[in-house]
């Protein structure tokens, strides 16, 4: 079965074509990163109006990349939720309009189980149940997956995204957007111990997280070191925030694992591109003996192919939409498309 996939939630538009799931024909992608650094952050509107200018050159182009006529093409499959609701509107009128010319069923996929779904690509032995971390730049939560389409959230960020929480560390000490990656990259070679940076927890709530405080602590570190006019030890400090993230995450993830009885760990979106959080987990899944899953760098942010991935198995449980899907900027991974 050949899905065309359409995602448009961010500053990424990505168009795929995939076979059964798990076999990528092609995934394009064009990255707004760099326009949108001139501003230190995306900005809504401009995403929006380059995912307009650029989604119909970048689908011709996945279908002739993946080599199949159109009407090889079994079904469309769109991300509608969560993200920026003008740049999700976007993709989802796109696909609309694609899949009514193709005369072909359209597939809404909720964002963050595309996410999770990336892993399926990579690994194709891959299946549920399993634990899954999930960590991108506006979503941070622990997920039990119980079944290709059976998600249940168990924790979840009180306020930050740990990707957010990168990103706004990362600009405090003069990085650009996105901040992740530098801030990754700055942190090698630098004591993760000579900041003391909170790792807070929330009582009775074993797997919610919180980076806000995280995230303020470094911005003071900065703020006072400038207004003393002291030298900061920058690798360090960016050493101790992704020290500080990734337990946060570890200690989640494994908890979960046990509690729930899972053998597989997960990790899926942009922070799980990090090498800290990387080699953490590591050692953590081959300590208690679990087996880690994390997606290869060119998976972990956001694509097409983990759209038409989790469209798959979407398809496949019946999920369809009309004419009248409209986009969401907010909606939990657990819940049901009708
Ligand atoms: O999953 P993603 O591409 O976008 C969303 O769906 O939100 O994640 C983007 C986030 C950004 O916040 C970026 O700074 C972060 O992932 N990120 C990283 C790294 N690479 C990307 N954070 C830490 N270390 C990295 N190496």
């Amino acid at each position: 079965m050949v899905i065309l996939a359409i995602e448009t939630s961010c500053d990424e538009t990505a168009v795929a074509v995939m076979r059964d799931g798990r076999e990528t024909l092609s995934s394009e992608l064009f990255s707004q990163a760099d326009m949108h650094a001139l501003y230190g952050g995306v900005v809504p509107e401009i995403a929006s109006r380059n995912h307009a200018a650029i989604i119909g050159r970048l689908a011709e182009m996945a279908i002739k990349n993946a080599g199949v006529a159109k009407s090889d093409i079994d079904a469309v499959a769109v991300t509608y939720a969560p993200g920026l609701i003008g740049a999700l509107l976007v993709g989802v009128n796109f696909a609309k309009g694609l899949a009514l010319a193709l005369g072909a069923p359209l597939v809404p996929v909720h964002h963050i189980r595309g996410h999770i779904a990336a892993n399926y690509i990579a690994y194709p032995e891959l299946s549920p149940p399993f634990i899954c971390m999930v960590v991108s730049g506006g979503n941070s939560l622990v997920a039990d997956v119980r079944g290709f389409t059976d998600i249940r959230i168990i924790g979840r960020s009180r306020d930050d995204a740990a990707g957010e929480c990168f990103d706004k560390a990362a600009r405090s000490l003069g990085l650009g957007y996105p901040g992740g990656p530098a801030l990754d990259k700055l942190g090698q070679g630098g004591d993760d111990s000579r900041f003391a940076l909170p790792r807070p927890s929330i009582e009775g709530f074993p797997y919610d997280m919180s980076f806000s405080g995280l995230k303020t602590a470094v911005v003071n570190i900065v703020h006072n070191a400038e207004q003393r006019g002291e030298e900061l030890d920058k690798a360090s400090l960016a050493a101790s925030f992704a020290a500080a993230v990734s337990d946060i995450l570890v200690l989640r993830a494994m908890a979960a694992a046990e509690e729930y009885g899972r053998d597989k760990i997960v990790i899926a979106g942009g922070v799980a591109a990090n090498s800290r959080v990387r080699a953490d987990f590591l050692k953590a899944a081959e300590t208690q003996g679990r087996a880690l899953f994390i997606p290869p760098l060119k998976l972990c942010g956001d694509n097409a192919a983990m759209i038409g991935c989790q469209g798959y198995f979407e398809y496949l449980a019946g999920v369809r939409a009309g004419a009248d899907l409209n986009a969401y900027a907010t909606m939990d991974a657990d819940a049901v498309y009708w």
